[in-house]
């Protein structure tokens, strides 16, 4: 299990632990975190599990793996416009390496 931290657009925050090897997505719905709606089911065809990780992550040394080409195609289509650090949470897998990951939830996903 790792601990895993939601900042909610009104600034409240969700401080859960999440079982490792399943998506930051999956890991949300369990949590019934409402801003995820995650339409597709994880098949990289909606945006709309769209998170901005904290600024704070990922680090120089950061165990977060980089978008891939087709995740990054898919930001261009995220409700809320996308930043720097926006990424889709069906495609981040969860690892120990990820623990106590924060990442902000956009006001909404359509
Ligand atoms: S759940 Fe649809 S793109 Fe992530």
């Amino acid at each position: 299990m790792i601990e895993l931290q939601f900042i909610h657009n009104d600034g409240q925050q969700t401080i859960a632990k999440a079982r490792t090897g399943q998506s930051l997505m999956q890991a949300a719905l369990e949590l019934s975190i409402d801003a995820i709606a995650a339409d597709c089911g994880g098949l990289l065809t909606c945006a709309t599990c769209h998170v901005i990780i904290d600024n704070a992550w990922p680090g120089a040394d950061s165990p977060l793996p980089p978008a891939s080409q087709e995740e990054l195609a898919m930001l261009d289509f995220t409700a809320v416009p996308r930043q720097a650090q926006s990424r889709l949470s069906c495609q981040i897998n969860l690892t120990q390496a990820l623990d106590g990951l924060r990442v902000h939830l956009p006001s909404s996903q359509y």
